[in-house]
């Protein structure tokens, strides 16, 4: 079994990731910035970077690091500079210095995201087209995985957050239903997430099969956020009453651009893997065991 540090450990994604890496049977070294984990470094500066991989000396890094917050990248580009792309600069010049005679020790895992497409979908790898600064900056990363051995996994996900304090999409949603919060949902807005429980499964089998490039990693197919939502609380049976099925365009504008079609086709992966990934529908009927039972 591996041994493995996930930064970025601390977010969303992380505090689900750790937990099933670990019941996986892998050796888990976590890190945070401002929150608590066994590991604390700002990536964004090189010598707390290397010193952390220097007392952990994983085999394997899976990087979730980085600045999600969307319009905060648009208004402060040095941050979503410093957050999302520095880091994974930092982590490859550490591997590439502590690749022994050209063989390398370690092997990195990036979490990048849909967002960097921005035409009609599904998307093949190729497609690639930037809407906003955190494209942007997530994307600038990808390139400095592309120079160590590494995968690069283009993705979105959605379930029950395990971190108080930051909501999923699908949290947003369900506290929104059950209080009968007026809620508008874009029938224009389509994407391919996957359950966060589904996409800790297959980043468990990520770090032992090790594909090289860069993947999609979504649904078999896609749908608009508002049958999301709308199958969400079929799936959880909550009341509709507060939605309401609008256009992106008519929303108030936000300070970064976003896609309207983030559909991934993800059959690289799944020939890559020798996996079939489950349909969008699927998913979502997979988050009753989520939500209908205590936390
Ligand atoms: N959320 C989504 O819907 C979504 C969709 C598609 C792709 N993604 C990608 O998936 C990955 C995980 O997303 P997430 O939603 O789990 O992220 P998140 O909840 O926003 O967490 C971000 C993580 O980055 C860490 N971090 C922030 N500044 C840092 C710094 N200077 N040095 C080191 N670490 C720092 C945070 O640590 P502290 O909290 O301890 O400061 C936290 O652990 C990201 O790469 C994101 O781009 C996310």
């Amino acid at each position: 079994m591996a041994s493995i540090l996930v930064t970025g450990a601390t977010g969303l994604l992380g505090s689900s990731l750790v937990p099933a890496l670990r019941a996986a049977g892998h050796v888990v070294h976590s890190h945070g910035h401002s929150h608590a984990a066994e590991q604390q470094a700002d990536l964004g500066d090189w010598r707390q970077t290397a010193a952390m991989l220097d007392r952990t000396r994983p085999d394997c890094i899976v990087n979730l690091a980085a600045l999600t917050n969307v319009d905060l990248c648009e208004s402060e580009p040095q941050q979503a500079y410093r957050l999302n792309t520095l880091p994974v600069a930092h982590l490859a010049r550490w591997m590439r210095d502590n690749s022994a005679g050209g063989v390398p020790a370690c092997h990195l895992v990036q979490i990048s995201t849909d967002m960097v497409y921005d035409s009609a979908g599904p998307h093949a790898e190729g497609d690639v087209r930037v809407a906003n600064t955190y494209a942007f900056s997530k994307l600038a990363a990808e390139h400095a995985a592309a120079g160590v051995s590494s995968t690069v996994l283009r993705t979105n996900f959605f379930g029950r957050s395990r971190r108080a304090g930051r909501v999923s999409f699908s949290d947003w949603l369900v506290q929104g239903m059950r209080e009968g919060r007026a809620m508008t949902v874009f029938d224009d807005v389509l994407f391919t997430p996957l359950a966060i429980d589904t996409l800790c499964a297959l980043l468990a089998q990520v770090v032992q099969a090790r594909p090289a490039g860069v993947y999609n990693l979504g649904a078999r197919d896609g749908m608009s956020k508002a049958d999301f939502a709308y199958l969400l609380a079929a799936a959880l049976d909550l009341p509709t009453a507060g939605l309401q099925r609008g256009r992106s365009a008519d929303a108030p504008a936000l300070r970064a651009r976003r896609p309207t079609d983030m559909r991934t086709d993800s059959s690289l992966f799944e020939h890559t893997m020798g996996l079939r990934l489950p349909t969008l529908a699927e998913q979502i009927q997979s988050l009753r065991s989520d939500y209908l039972e205590p936390a």
